[in-house]
């Protein structure tokens, strides 16, 4: 268990968005919404299409699992939607952004607005925890560098880190490494979470904790989440699990 769960988010001092601001500066309020998207890796005769009209919407708040076989597409899917490769077809508005014919400005300030958590947890190794979770702070210059350091320990508080600190990433345990990628991710307060396979490299006990937090402090925070996992034993978390297979949404899955 992790004591410090039961805290009041109030208790990072960080303000907590209700669910209607959030949805303020999104188109109906919605915070995801694909249209007819199709993606192709590849140009001219090696071209391979991955993903085939896909229509995905996904509301303010909500937790939404994304599922299916290995090279279904779901981690192309995930990083179209995070603004991480370029939309050409279809129609794809994130947080109010639209992708298809976005500049590199507006992709760089929507990544801002997003927390992405990776299965390899891509942490700093020579950073401390601490520091790690910081780095996702720097782009904000309204924050004084003391802010940044005090909102840095109130998450890894909140992830019932807050003793492991000043400890290198190779000194903790896949758990704990999953769970600084988390209060990272959420430092910035994103109103969107992308996450690819967060509880891949861990045993079924940490997966489910790594899951559940992620779950809380986003329903806290009113942000929506979106979760690429093979994992059964989690599908309970979600408010609705969307079916991929061979590139397309399966209509009318769970
Ligand atoms: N950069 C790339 N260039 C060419 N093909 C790619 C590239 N990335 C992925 N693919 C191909 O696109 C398809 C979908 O890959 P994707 O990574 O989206 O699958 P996935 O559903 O996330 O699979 P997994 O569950 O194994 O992570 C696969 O056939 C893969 O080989
Ligand atoms: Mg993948």
């Amino acid at each position: 268990m992790l004591p410090s769960l039961s805290l009041p988010s109030s208790s990072t001092g960080l303000a907590t968005r209700s669910a209607t601001t959030t949805g303020a500066n999104m188109t109906g309020g919605v915070a995801i919404e694909v249209e007819g998207l199709n993606f192709s890796f590849g140009e001219g005769d090696l071209t391979k299409q991955i993903l085939f009209d896909v229509n995905l919407q996904i509301a303010p708040g909500e937790v939404v699992l994304l599922t299916g076989p290995s090279g279904c597409g779901k981690t192309t899917l995930l990083t179209l939607v995070g603004g991480l490769r370029t939309v050409t077809s279809g129609r794809v508005n994130v947080l109010g952004t639209e992708l298809n014919g976005a500049t590199q400005g507006e992709l760089i300030a929507l990544r801002r607005k997003i927390g992405f958590v990776f299965q390899l947890h891509n942490l700093l190794e020579f950073l401390t925890a601490a520091q790690n979770v910081e780095t996702s702070l720097q782009l904000h210059d309204e924050l004084s560098p003391a802010e940044r350091k005090e909102r840095a320990l109130a998450l890894l508080d909140e992830v019932g880190l807050s003793h492991r600190a000043q400890a290198l990433p190779a000194a903790l345990s896949g758990g704990q490494r999953q769970r600084v990628s988390i209060a990272r991710a959420l430092a910035a307060q994103p109103q969107l979470i992308l996450a690819d396979e967060p509880t891949a490299a861990l045993d079924s006990h940490s997966g489910r904790q790594v899951v559940e937090l992620l779950q809380k402090l986003a329903r806290e925070r009113g942000s929506s989440v979106l979760m690429v996992t093979h994992d059964n034993r989690i599908l309970d978390i979600a408010d609705r699990i969307v079916p991929m297979e061979d590139g397309r949404i399966v209509v009318g899955g769970v």
